[in-house]
């Protein structure tokens, strides 16, 4: 059944450190909406998703690192009664198996793979390597997704939409990344994940459930920043609003594909 009450006392648990003299937020989930369930939401697109699907009215599962500073993400669950809040590291597994065990009864209709890391750039530029910060942005881009993906698969499994989505972008291909020197470890992270995705979409082909990398289009957020991009780029309302509306028009030769916002498989 798709139903959870989430009692005052479990948001308090996971926001421990928010002002006790604030009435805590209940969350109420709603047995005839979808869910989704969102990595780093506390800000950038993760924080635009939250935002839209709570408009939709879907059951928002919101997760960052650190709820107590997510201010703009207590907000939304204030207004939004539908939008729950949990910390969640995506490289710690001991993290990942709580929630997931926190919400085994939940159906989750959308897992969105939003959390990620751009890494140090000049510590990604031939002759300057430093393989620990290599390691570090593998271990949330690649490895994150990853152990997401295997922890949440039984709830997307029971759901009606049955989709499983991570955040990429052409850079991890071998066609676009070539066209920009550096920035090696962002690409081999993302390149690492576009291989599991691959593979996740193998395994889970018989149980129903896409498994897809979209690439949101340059987005006007913090990784833009450190990405140390400075030409165009879209608001993470509008890259949020289009994201959306892609992972609601899926289709089965999408799965186990990069693609953009706006639908174009990417080769791989
Ligand atoms: N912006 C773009 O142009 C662009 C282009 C292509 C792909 N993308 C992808 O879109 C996704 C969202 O990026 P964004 O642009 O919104 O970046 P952002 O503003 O830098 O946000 C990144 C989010 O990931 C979270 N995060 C980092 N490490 C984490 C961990 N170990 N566990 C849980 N959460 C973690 C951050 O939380 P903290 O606040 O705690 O650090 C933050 O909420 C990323 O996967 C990125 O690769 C973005």
């Amino acid at each position: 059944m798709r139903f959870s009450l989430l009692l005052p006392t479990i948001l308090i648990a996971a926001c421990s450190s928010v002002a006790m003299d604030t009435p805590p937020p209940s969350t109420v989930f709603a047995a005839d909406q979808p869910t989704v369930l969102i990595t780093g939401a506390n800000r950038g697109l993760g924080l635009e998703f939250a935002r839209q699907y709570a408009a939709r009215g879907w059951n928002v599962l919101s997760s960052c690192r650190n709820p107590d500073q997510a201010a703009a993400l207590q907000m939304l669950a204030a207004e939004f009664p539908r939008v729950a809040i949990d910390r969640l590291d995506i490289t710690s597994d001991a993290d990942v198996q709580a929630i997931a065990g926190k919400y085994a009864d939940q159906p989750i209709d959308v897992l969105l793979n939003n959390a990620g890391i751009y890494g140090e750039l000049d510590e990604q530029s031939l002759g300057n390597f430093d393989f620990d910060e290599l390691k570090r942005v593998l271990d949330v881009n690649a490895i994150g997704s990853l152990r997401m993906a295997e922890a949440f698969t039984s709830h997307v499994q029971r759901s009606q939409q049955k989709k499983i989505i991570s955040l990429g972008g052409g850079m991890g291909t071998p066609g676009i990344g070539r066209l920009v020197r550096g920035h090696y470890f962002f690409k081999m992270s993302k390149a690492a994940h576009i291989s599991a995705v691959v593979s996740l979409q193998a395994d889970l082909k018989d149980s129903g459930i896409l498994v897809t990398m979209i690439s949101p289009g340059r987005v006007d957020t913090q990784m833009l920043e450190d990405s140390g991009w400075s030409g165009k780029s879209i608001s993470a309302a509008e890259s949020a609003s289009l994201v959306i509306s892609m992972i609601e028009g899926l289709e089965p030769k999408m799965g186990g594909r990069l693609i953009t916002y706006n639908g174009i498989i990417l080769p791989w």
